[in-house]
């Protein structure tokens, strides 16, 4: 899989991708990232991206050149299964959103700012708006990071245990059961003896109870879906 981000901020990004899972995937060779520059796509000999917003109001607006400019040099050289524009007006992003996207070969993800990217940017090259939750963040690089990693780890091989992906949170609409480890007994605080039983298909049966009582109490709109 590849992934392209544009963005007019590619330094936010650079130290997110150079670390621990998503460092692994890429020199594993499982995922490409590349991180664009936006203002290399610029002719503005002040490398600006932006400009004032038609009818006045606060806030500076993305220009659709650069942007175009840069979409279609990545086109020229391969073809594109989605061009995502991330924004808090787009659908929320989950599970199963994630999971579709991680069967994707090619991806465009374009990071906005200001007041926003020109409507026709919207218009004219992107397939697919997500945001990751309802409140404003100051760009989108953060949330091209949230969906990236929520991608890439579900690639085959990335993960060490090729089943850890499977078993997570909202795999099922359910959320994961509680987890244990050494010692046994902290301060007289025991874990339940079942984990201890030695008897794989009842601590599956445990588990299984237990993340549906989890997602009942927390989301039972999970279970409604
Ligand atoms: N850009 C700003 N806020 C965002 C959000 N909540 N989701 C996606 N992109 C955003």
């Amino acid at each position: 899989m590849r992934i392209d981000i544009i963005t007019c901020l590619p330094k936010l990004l650079d130290s997110f991708f150079a670390h621990s899972i998503l460092q692994r995937a890429q020199q594993g060779g499982y995922v490409e990232v590349v991180v664009h520059d936006l203002r290399d796509y610029t002719l503005d000999k002040h490398r600006r991206v932006d400009d004032y917003a038609f009818g006045g109001g606060a806030g500076m607006v993305m220009q659709i050149e650069p942007i175009a400019r840069c979409i279609r040099t990545l086109q020229a050289d391969r073809t594109y299964d989605e061009i995502i524009y991330m924004t808090p007006d787009g659908e929320r992003l989950n599970q199963k959103t994630t999971n579709t996207l991680s069967l994707r070969e090619n991806l465009i993800i374009l990071c906005g700012h200001y007041k926003g990217v020109d409507e026709r940017v919207r218009e004219l090259f992107i397939t697919k708006e997500i945001s990751i939750g309802d409140y404003v963040l100051s760009g989108g690089e953060l949330a091209a990071c949230v969906l990236s990693d929520a991608i890439i780890r579900l690639l085959p091989g990335v993960l060490n245990d090729e089943t850890s992906a499977l078993t997570d949170s909202f795999q099922d609409n359910l959320l994961a059961p509680p987890v244990y480890t050494r010692p046994a007994e902290f301060e007289g605080h025991r874990i339940p003896d079942i984990l201890l039983s030695g008897h794989e298909a009842k601590i599956d049966e445990w588990r299984h109870e237990q993340a549906l009582e989890r997602t009942r109490t927390r989301r039972p709109d999970l279970l409604e879906e």
